[in-house]
């Protein structure tokens, strides 16, 4: 089992940046630093091998290693306020509980689990509704609604408690509406199975405690020395101190609600409906009424709650929950949040939800004035040996100076990519894992770690616990398959950041020099990043853009720029940055497209800008018309080769072929499933969005049964047509080659597999040769031939 894991503050660094990283050592055991330029990731003995270049750093040094740990699950947290510590109250909330069998987990609690003091409301053990009371001396009233709760159901939910008669009284009842479960059930018969009217008589009373008050979570440490300000929590002034959660929900919440005295039946209602239209009498007894709807805008990225009541009892989600979700209320009529945000009032809670692991810094690399642009780690050690047990990489790059290059050949790192990818645990918990890789996954040590530490989070190939999707993803934590060496489970091949560095090896072994910078660097800066090189490079699988980035790209060619679209399965999905925080992005899967879940009713639209979400041709932007080719098919047993086209022999393009046959079989060898054409596959189609002019320079063919169209463009399931790469014209690779405005250009061979043929015979191969020409084709001054 892995010993230690790590991540970084960021992912890309100008010369003298500081570059902060944290460190797990799940023993505690004294870990070594080395700073490495990376150069090939790749293990296979097929190959040229790992490649590393060690750095000379201050940083490199034996450290006390000390155990981290990350507390995941989302809640909202209103920090600790003497009103809160009310002897009277009731909580109520409408809920949407998606787990209620998975065993107790806190709704609405100003609760101490260790201490057993407070008061809370909580689905217990038995799926039912309860409400505890705690003297903080060992005593605890536990009255439970004696009804479970159903799963995708929405429920009032309310406890009171009259401290003066001792009355406790629970309320579960259902609200089903043709429209407001989503993909849950409306015919509920008999409701009272899971209907519950409760009362009792107890006289324990709450004692006052230091706990925040929490929704979707208790508390089980007041203080736990982790602090949440600035970034996507701008609204945070000061920094606020989190507790330690625990009994983390999964479910949806909707207006919550606190009073400071047992309020009636009709009273619960009236206030559940809205405080602003309750009588001036019960809004005085009201301590807090939270509306998650009253800060939706444009979007929902907010993760400050607000308060409606003048006591402004504000506070903040924590590991980013899912906002902008269909409330109780939800009719259908709109489809978008901010349209009509009083129908999304609800919060998607989630028990393994993470926004950063708040770990302490452990060491920090000051970046050299003078050093080489590229893709760097800190490679961690434990007693010096290289196994997979004791060694990670963090993996950053080294941009060139700020706003200069140092070369003219600019290469842009899929982050977003990887990212959207982070910890996917497709190969431990995909039912269809085995047959999409038509072998058995094989799994690396860290696989098996992170099914064991669920709370590493997950991508965005994954569901949460209760089976919905994940849309957010974090790089503040560990991402352990985003390292060097590491072998995807759609194995032998290997898949993003590894995969990339077959092409930065080549670069290297051809002398071209190059400068990296990021995705999110793109983002940030747009298209004048792009405009200070003659040509540039995108990585194997560059698969989620930011509209931004698209924008840039699509600039790019009209100014001149000329760019080499490496890879499959580009500019597919829409991914937005939090607006306040570049580190998380967002991902809502549409209706449509190569995915492994797909967004619930009326939630489509993304939070972090509140644009339409899923994929990019959604919104009139296939992606052939921002580099030509579109994904058309998928497989991953082994990959096939190419074969020119006529158009690769006209004056215009023959320079690409110099060096290689008009008959010759391209690419049918490379460490990738043995061909350069393989696991994902794009095509031309100058009906979608492929620019007129394009020329078709070579097909690849002779692609196994496995390879299967996308689904986005199969409106029937039929045998005969829609089948594989035996039967399907679509399943193929085209290469192609357009001009654009300015002397620009973009080459694309349309294959995700293609970069880990270059290094076949000591680098000395057509694909080598094709892309060796392309490049210093397009790095030549003056027109293109
Ligand atoms: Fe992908």
């Amino acid at each position: 089992m892995l010993r230690i894991t790590g991540y970084s503050d960021k992912y890309s660094a100008f010369p003298r940046e500081e570059v902060k990283f944290y460190v797990n050592s799940e023993k505690n055991e004294n870990y070594d630093v080395q700073i490495v330029r990376l150069i090939h990731g790749d293990t296979n003995p097929e190959g040229p091998g790992y490649k590393e270049e060690e750095i000379g750093a201050q940083c490199n040094k034996t450290y006390q290693g000390r155990n981290q740990r990350i507390h995941g699950g989302s809640y909202i947290v209103i920090p600790q306020d003497d009103r809160l510590n009310t002897t009277s109250f009731t909580l109520q909330a409408y809920i949407f509980p998606t787990t209620p069998e998975k065993g107790k987990q806190g709704i609405l609690t100003k609760w101490n689990e260790k201490t057993k003091s407070g008061y809370g409301l909580f689905i217990d053990e038995n799926s039912c509704l309860s409400v505890m009371i705690g003297d903080g001396a060992g005593q605890v009233m536990n009255l439970s609604s004696e009804k479970k709760l159903m799963a995708k159901v929405w429920y009032l939910v309310a406890a009171s408690y009259d401290a003066e008669t001792g009355k406790v009284k629970l309320y579960q009842e259902p609200c089903v509406t043709p429209t407001n479960g989503g993909l849950g059930m409306s015919l509920l018969h008999p409701a009272d199975e899971t209907t519950s009217f409760i009362e009792a008589t107890n006289n324990l009373k709450p004692r006052a405690n230091d706990a925040p008050f929490l929704m979707a979570a208790c508390t089980l440490v007041d203080r736990a020395k982790r602090y949440i300000q600035g970034g996507h929590y701008k609204e945070a002034i000061n920094p606020i101190e989190l507790p330690e959660q625990t009994l983390t929900y999964n479910g949806k919440i909707d207006r919550p609600r606190l009073s400071k005295k047992a309020l009636s039946k009709s009273e619960i209602e009236s206030l559940a409906r809205g405080y602003g239209g309750c009588t001036a009498e019960l809004r005085s007894e009201v301590i807090g009424a939270w509306d998650f709807h009253a800060n939706i805008t444009k979007n929902i990225a907010s993760t400050f709650i607000i308060d409606t009541t003048s006591n402004h009892l504000n506070g903040f989600v924590i590991n980013l929950p899912c906002r902008g979700m269909t409330g109780y209320n939800w009719t259908a009529d709109e489809m978008v949040y901010h349209h009509k945000p009083e129908e999304y009032g609800a919060i998607h809670f989630h028990d393994d939800d993470i926004d950063d692991a708040r770990w302490e810094v452990d060491f920090t690399f000051t970046v050299p004035d003078l050093i080489r642009s590229g893709v760097y780690a800190a490679r961690l050690r434990i007693n010096g040996e290289d196994s997979p047990e004791t060694e990670d990489f963090i993996p950053f790059v080294i941009k060139p100076p700020k706003g200069k290059t140092t070369s003219n050949l600019l290469f842009v790192l899929p982050t977003n990519s990887y990212m959207a990818y982070s910890n996917d645990n497709l190969g431990t918990n995909s039912v269809v894992a085995q047959l999409l890789a038509g072998k058995v996954p094989v799994l690396a040590a860290s696989d098996l770690y992170l099914n064991e530490h669920r709370e590493y989070g997950l991508s965005t190939y994954s569901k949460h616990s209760d089976g919905t999707g994940v849309a957010i993803s974090s790089r503040l934590r560990p991402i352990l398959n985003m390292r060097p060496k590491y072998r995807h489970w759609l194995s032998p091949s290997l898949w993003q950041l590894n995969a990339d560095l077959h092409l930065t090896d080549w670069l290297e072994e051809k002398n071209i020099d190059f400068d990296v910078v990021t995705d999110e660097d793109l983002h940030i800066e747009g298209v004048d990043l792009l405009n200070r090189y003659r040509c540039v490079l995108t990585g194997s699988h560059p698969e989620y853009s930011s509209e931004k980035m698209l924008a840039a790209y699509e600039s790019y060619q009209l100014n001149g720029g000329r760019w080499i679209y490496l890879g499959s399965d580009g500019f597919y999905w829409i991914s937005e940055y939090h607006p306040d925080n570049s580190n998380i992005i967002e991902v809502r899967k549409g209706e449509a497209g190569t995915r492994a879940w797909t967004a619930n009713p009326g939630e489509y639209n993304n939070a972090f800008d509140g644009k339409y979400g899923g994929m990019w041709r959604a919104r009139g932007r296939i992606p052939s018309k921002v580099c030509g080719l579109t994904f058309t098919a998928y497989g991953f047993d082994v990959s096939s080769y190419y074969r020119r086209e006529p158009d690769s022999k006209r004056p215009e393009c023959s320079w690409i072929f110099e060096g290689v046959g008009e008959d010759e079989i391209i690419g049918d060898f490379g460490l990738v499933g043995g061909g350069a054409a393989g696991l994902e596959l794009d095509r031309y189609d100058l009906d979608f969005g492929t620019p007129h002019n394009a020329y078709l320079l070579a097909r690849s063919e002779n692609h196994t049964n496995l390879m299967l169209q996308v689904n986005e463009e199969i409106h029937f399931s039929v045998r005969g047509f829609y089948g594989g790469g035996t039967e399907n014209p679509m399943v193929r690779a085209d290469m192609i080659y357009y001009k654009t405005p300015n002397d620009g250009a973009l080459f694309a061979p349309g294959s995700l597999s293609w970069c880990g043929s270059l290094s076949y015979n000591n680098y000395n191969n057509n694909v080598s040769k094709i892309l060796e020409n392309a490049i210093r084709g397009f790095l030549k001054e003056g027109p293109l031939p």
